[in-house]
């Protein structure tokens, strides 16, 4: 079982200044709920109950958020209102948080091994809320736990990018094992389109074994200067320890304009029906 999502929480938002100069990125709202709620539902629908979350300065309102504001509780209390405050509460009573804080910004490897203390010796996910998932079965967290309980090693969710879009992402190469289920054998992140290994890239979502932290220590700085999660996964693949997974439903990249506009008018047509 799976007990802790990660999430790393404590970049700038540049894309989206000067919205987020003293808001974090994660709590932009598509539609009424912030990025970082859908994250949560997601690992609390997996099955986890503790959300782990390594923010940064200037990121005190997504605490705030995951608690209880007796001001607003207590004027909309008994109106009709109370009811907007239905589905955060119900997160509130079944999850738990814990927040760290990562000084100084050195990429996700860093992140994630900032977050070491908070997930302990076992097993856990991380969500990456800017990388907002929908489907209409099973959530890809849920989706990614089944591939974790048959296999027991790290499991990446992957999709198809064109190639002009590779430098974006952490690529892997691979064999296929089962249907939309790959033995990850290499992997680069941000590779020029020539130098991709495939077009099969990993989004936010990965569920990792706690040997990555002591190989997250002793991996050297890579691309753009950072501690990268992929250079450091690369050593388990290297043992066949990781596993792709092309997950089913749709991934929208709100960390950028397009990816944001898009989901915002998706789910605001999903919830038109
Ligand atoms: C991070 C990872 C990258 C992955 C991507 C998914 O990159 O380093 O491997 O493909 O998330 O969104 P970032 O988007 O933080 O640059």
């Amino acid at each position: 079982m799976v007990e802790t999502c990660l999430f790393p929480a404590a970049g700038y938002g540049t894309r989206f200044l000067p919205a987020t100069k003293a808001m974090p990125k994660e709590m932009l709202p598509i539609l009424t709920k912030p990025l970082i709620q859908y994250g949560v539902e997601e690992a609390l629908n997996a099955g986890c109950r503790t959300m782990a979350i390594v923010t940064g300065r200037g990121k005190r309102s997504i605490e705030d958020h995951f608690d209880i504001s007796y001001e607003l509780e207590h004027q909309i209390k008994d109106t009709s209102k109370e009811k907007f405050l239905t589905e955060i509460r119900n997160i509130m009573e079944t999850a738990t948080f814990s927040y760290t804080r990562q000084k100084e910004m050195r990429g996700l490897g860093h992140a994630i091994l900032t977050g070491e203390t908070l997930v302990g010796r076992n097993p856990f996910a991380v969500i990456l809320a800017d990388d907002l998932c929908f489907s209409e079965g099973e959530g890809v967290l849920t989706q990614m736990m089944r591939i974790y309980e048959k296999y027991r090693c790290c499991v990446v969710a992957i999709e198809e990018v064109d190639s002009h879009e590779a430098h974006k992402y952490g690529i892997i190469a691979a064999d296929v094992i089962e249907e939309k289920i790959f033995r990850v054998k290499d992997m680069i992140e941000k590779p020029q389109k020539e130098k991709a290994p495939s077009n099969l890239a990993i989004i936010g979502r990965y569920i990792l074994t706690p040997d990555i932290f002591n190989i997250l220590r002793t991996t050297k700085p890579g691309i753009n200067g950072e501690l990268q999660i992929t250079d450091a996964l690369l050593e388990l693949a290297k043992l066949g320890r990781v596993i792709g997974y092309k997950f089913e439903g749709i991934r929208y990249d709100c960390g950028s304009i397009d990816g944001f506009v898009r989901a915002t008018n998706d789910f605001y047509q999903r919830m038109q029906k």
